[in-house]
């Protein structure tokens, strides 16, 4: 067949278009959901609790994923800011994953353990008293808002359907564990979590650096 008629006739060209990228996706895509470092957990991966899950519903209802990204790409000026690069085997617990590219505001991947409850607490509910050239909005009503009873476990149970490890006892738990919190506790709780996975001792995977030691500042 002549280019030119191929070019002429736009119906037949978008077909092979679409053979011609769908190759090049299965070239991609098979080889990495045959891949274990993307389809098991990263060794030492937290699994979160139920307080910790219920925050991550929040974070995902408020949209906090418009204006932050939840991956560290493997670039140096990246890894010095944020911390350990991200691999896929870290978010195979997240459903849906956050990873994102819109940063108006700094990843948040390795935030986890850097600032306070306290500092988290007075910069969502109003983050220009610590941050005042911040463009972030406040979170002021996180304060005033509690969970439904079985809403935390019907989240669990969910999360379970598609592969993440709770038992029936984490799941009976959930509704007393978020009882007197309010979002915005659960929130916090899970920004907490957000840190590189640190491979227990025994594991024979080389331990992530840590670039930002709990509790620093930057
Ligand atoms: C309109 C964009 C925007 C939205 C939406 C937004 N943020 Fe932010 N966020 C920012 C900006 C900009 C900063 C940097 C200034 C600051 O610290 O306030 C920031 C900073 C932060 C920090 C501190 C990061 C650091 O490394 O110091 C945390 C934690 C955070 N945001 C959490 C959240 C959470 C949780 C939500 C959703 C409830 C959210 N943000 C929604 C823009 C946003």
């Amino acid at each position: 067949m002549k280019h030119e008629t191929l070019e002429k006739n736009i119906g037949l060209m978008s077909i092979l278009i679409v053979i011609a990228i769908s190759f090049g996706g299965l070239v991609e895509i098979i080889p990495l959901m045959n891949q274990k470092a993307a389809t098991e957990p990263s060794p030492g991966l937290h699994l979160r609790n139920a307080l910790e899950t219920a925050g991550r519903d929040v974070y995902v209802r408020e949209g906090c994923y418009g204006c932050h990204s939840q991956q560290v790409r493997s670039l140096a000026e990246e890894v010095l800011r944020y911390g350990p690069a991200a691999n896929a085997g870290e978010s195979v617990y997240d459903h849906p994953f956050q990873w994102g590219s819109k940063r108006t505001g700094p990843d948040l991947s390795r935030i986890g353990g850097r600032y306070s409850d306290a500092w988290h607490r007075i910069h969502l509910l109003h983050p220009q008293d610590v941050v005042p050239e911040s463009n972030m909005p406040g979170y002021r009503w996180l304060d005033e808002q509690h969970f439904d009873p079985g809403e935390v476990a019907d989240m669990m149970k969910a999360l379970r359907r598609v592969g993440v490890p709770y038992t029936d006892a984490d799941i009976a738990g959930a509704d007393e564990a978020v009882s007197y919190k309010t979002k915005l506790d659960a929130l916090i709780a899970y920004l907490q979590t957000l840190r590189a996975p640190v491979a227990p001792p025994s594991s024979t995977a080389p331990a992530p650096v840590a670039a930002n030691p709990a509790g620093k500042i930057s």
